[in-house]
């Protein structure tokens, strides 16, 4: 039945009725706030591409958290800037590791609040790169003075870098990490993280796999947040081809396969199409990262008032929500919390 018995405004005059009929609803309960937390204490140092995201100390990490909690946003995942970084990412697994001090300390301070744990090798490495790196034998000596550049003067060491996010994993979930997220894209992964986790009698803890990450221009902000630029190279041969949905499926499959308990989809507004594919495919909780360039281009295009930040960054959220994840995670957890309260 066609204009004029079917007139669909009919369903749009109002605030009420266009409440009464609305498809998708976004809920604070669904919220993750990322936190990046430092060496000291008192430290709020902000990130220059990323206005009102903030390196913390432990000591403002929990008074941020706190602020979260009582915002209604259920869950953090941390990320971590260590005193050092090495060959062997010591900082990602030690006991004494930035991420596992505010482990503790969040779990102490906030027991209701969910900490989930970013499990990557990037932050720890002195050459930025998420696994083990071996440099071909003929550019060893050329590697200690100018560091390799072609793709075939290094590797990224697949089955290395497992026993390190292994290791990484118990030591985040004895520190108190309720959920571990492993976003470094290495094949089998998530069994080797699920086995330790098994073998260290923490089976009760949760994975949530950064299941389909893209290699992506929008990580920018947070490289700078993190202080994990690859020193050479990008991270092509681990993250995805932006143009492949298909293979997005089978590493989503495979992860299940494996153990992961949640997926995740990364970024999310340029990958909301396999957002969609993952819900109608998949009967785990799906979970996608606004990540921070979809945060940096609002809040720059804010700054000059060309768009209505709340308006927009509400709408971004929106649409991540109808594409089918069920769990967001967003630098902007808190504005969407005050917004939705
Ligand atoms: C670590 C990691 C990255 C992000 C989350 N975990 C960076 C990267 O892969 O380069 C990106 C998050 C963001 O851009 O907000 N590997």
């Amino acid at each position: 039945m066609a204009f004029p018995i079917t007139r669909l405004r009919r369903l749009r005059q109002n605030e009420p009725i266009r409440s009464l009929v609305r498809e998708t609803r976004l809920s604070t309960e669904s919220l993750v706030y990322p936190l990046f937390v430092c060496p000291g204490k008192g430290v709020r140092n902000e990130v220059r591409s990323m206005p009102g995201v903030f390196n913390l100390s432990v000591d403002q990490a929990v008074q941020e958290a706190r602020h979260a909690h009582s915002l209604g946003v259920p869950a953090v995942i941390l990320f971590g800037l260590p005193e050092n970084k090495d060959e062997i990412a010591t900082g990602a697994w030690a006991e004494t590791g930035i991420v596992q001090q505010a482990a503790r300390a969040l779990k102490r301070e906030i027991p209701d609040l969910i900490v989930m744990g970013d499990v990557c090798l990037c932050e720890y490495m002195s050459h930025g790169h998420c696994g083990v790196v071996r440099t071909a034998p003929q550019s060893l000596g050329a590697a200690v003075a100018t560091p390799p550049r072609a793709t075939a003067d290094y590797e990224i060491v697949n089955d290395a870098t497992l026993e390190l996010l292994a290791r990484t994993s118990v030591s985040l979930a004895r520190a108190g990490v309720d959920i571990i997220a492993p976003s470094d894209m290495m094949d089998g992964r998530v069994g080797a993280i699920r086995q330790a986790l098994d073998r260290a009698e923490l089976s009760h803890i949760p994975i949530l796999s950064y299941a389909a990450k893209f290699a992506s221009g929008f990580y920018g902000p947070f490289r700078e947040a993190a202080d994990s630029t690859p020193q050479f190279g990008d991270r092509r041969s681990y993250q995805m081809d932006g143009a492949n949905l298909r293979e997005a499926m089978r590493e989503i499959e495979l992860d299940i396969e494996e153990g992961a308990d949640m997926i995740m989809v990364k970024p999310a507004m340029p990958y909301l199409d396999v957002i969609a594919a993952a819900r109608r495919r998949f009967d785990v909780p799906l979970a996608a990262y606004q990540v921070s360039g979809e945060y940096a281009m609002i809040e720059a295009a804010a700054r000059n008032n060309w768009i209505d930040r709340e308006r927009v960054l509400m709408e971004s959220l929106l649409s991540i929500r109808r594409a089918g994840a069920s769990i967001i995670i967003t630098y902007h957890a808190l504005d969407a919390a005050r917004l939705l309260a």
